[in-house]
């Protein structure tokens, strides 16, 4: 009778050890679609001052429409592409900077997973700053957290993924103790201290195995960039052309397939804290902008590779227009899935309304080198 018991026990304990190595159920169905043409019904165009001090003039939707700073673009390697660019061919750019673009969602997300298609990003040319960010709403900075997904400066090739939060949010160094396992985050964290506490203000720092930024990245195709906000923390993966995964493609996404399709992420946060990070991320926009200048290239750019091309960054991008051609962002699509609320009855999805097809606007641009619209 008592060994039956002890054994019970036993074996109720060994069952519970393993569930909890099981990767979470998910669960994923599509909550938001941004491509196409209604990309822009559901983005803002922020058209305020730069808050990090760039030697940017952030347009509207309209005059980014008109003057061919935004709109759908194709070229040999993607088609009706988002297109957000900045202005590459006046001489004489307004007292504020260069006419740039910054959208962000009207929606705000909690718990999701983000996968973005992107075809080509904005960087590799010195004094310009684009970013791929998720930023927390309602409270001030950085308390409701910002995601940086993709983001970096002039010339940097290797992309860092990067968590800003209030005091005390830290993360575990998941690639050492109390996690031996190597192989679950792709990438190494150089920085565990997501707050302002952190000396030069860098957050939580990932930079992953394979992270091409700016040329290198452009000149591959670009990649899918997933990342996932759950109670476990938040991941980021980078799939090139090559390997991104069927669950993917087929609008069905599961990081945990039993496959192991996705493998470890590039970029792995796990909140050391005492709280969660529910109550430290939360209300999240995506945004997309393009900087050129601002706080962090002007301190560095006399020490940066970009030095001996002008004697200060304002310089340089008043005066070489041309130089930026390239620094845009193609977006094939931004999907937001969630968890559905049940897994015993079907989530409804919300219906999408249709992309206006070839748009003439569309049309236009595709042949035009470099997207302007002429
Ligand atoms: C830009 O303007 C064209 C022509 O009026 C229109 O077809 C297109 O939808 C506009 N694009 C955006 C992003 O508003
Ligand atoms: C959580 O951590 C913060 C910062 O280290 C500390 O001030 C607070 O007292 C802790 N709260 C609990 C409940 O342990
Ligand atoms: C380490 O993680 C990988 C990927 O999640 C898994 O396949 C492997 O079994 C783990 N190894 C150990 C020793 O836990
Ligand atoms: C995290 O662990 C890795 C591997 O042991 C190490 O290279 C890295 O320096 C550690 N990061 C921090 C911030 O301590
Ligand atoms: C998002 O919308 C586009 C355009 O309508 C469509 O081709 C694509 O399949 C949709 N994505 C998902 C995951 O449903
Ligand atoms: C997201 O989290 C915040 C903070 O907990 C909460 O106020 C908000 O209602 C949540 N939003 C949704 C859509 O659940
Ligand atoms: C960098 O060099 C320029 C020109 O030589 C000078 O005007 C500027 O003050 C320097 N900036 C910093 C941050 O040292
Ligand atoms: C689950 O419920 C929340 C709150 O009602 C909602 O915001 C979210 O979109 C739902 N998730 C799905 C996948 O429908």
């Amino acid at each position: 009778m008592a060994s039956n018991i002890l054994i019970a026990l036993l074996v109720s304990a060994t069952v519970r050890t393993s569930r909890a190595q099981e990767p979470p159920p998910t669960n994923y169905q599509l909550v938001k679609n941004y491509t196409g043409q209604t990309f822009f019904d559901d983005f803002k165009f922020f058209s305020d001052h730069d808050p990090t001090n760039g030697f940017v003039k952030y347009v509207d939707l309209e005059t980014a429409n008109q003057t061919g700073l935004a709109g759908l673009a194709s070229s040999e390697t993607f088609e009706n592409a988002i297109y957000l660019g900045v202005d590459w061919w006046s001489l004489n750019v307004t007292p504020d900077g260069r006419p740039s673009t910054r959208v962000e969602s009207i929606d705000t997300f909690n718990h999701s997973l983000w996968v973005a298609d992107i075809k080509h990003m904005p960087g590799g040319v010195c004094g310009s700053w684009p970013a791929f960010w998720l930023l927390g709403q309602g409270a001030p900075w950085p308390q409701a957290g910002e995601i940086d997904i993709m983001e970096g400066i002039n010339t940097q090739n290797v992309n860092k993924m990067v968590l800003h939060a209030d005091t005390g949010v830290r993360v575990f160094n998941v690639t050492g103790a109390p996690y031996s396992n190597q192989t679950q985050m792709r990438g190494t964290l150089s920085s565990l201290d997501c707050s302002l506490d952190t000396a030069g203000n860098s957050g939580c720092v990932a930079e992953g195995s394979w992270n091409n930024f700016g040329t290198d990245y452009n000149a591959a195709g670009g990649s899918v960039v997933a990342t996932e906000f759950s109670s476990d923390g938040i991941k980021i993966w980078n799939f090139q052309r090559d390997s991104i995964p069927e669950n993917i493609v087929s609008g069905m996404p599961d990081p945990y397939d039993a496959s192991g399709v996705w493998g470890p992420p590039d970029a792995m946060f796990v909140s050391s804290g005492n709280q969660t990070f529910d109550k430290h991320f939360f209300d999240l926009k995506i945004i997309f902008n393009i900087a050129l200048c601002g706080d962090w290239i002007e301190q560095t750019w006399n020490t940066s590779e970009c030095a001996s091309l002008a004697p200060t960054c304002r310089d340089y991008v008043a005066n070489n227009p041309t130089a930026f051609k390239d620094v845009y962002w193609a977006i094939g699509g931004v999907q937001v899935y969630q968890q559905a609320n049940s897994t015993c009855t079907s989530t409804p999805v919300p219906s999408l309304s249709s992309p206006t097809p070839g748009s003439g606007h569309a049309r236009r641009r595709r042949h035009s080198r470099g997207f302007r619209h002429s």
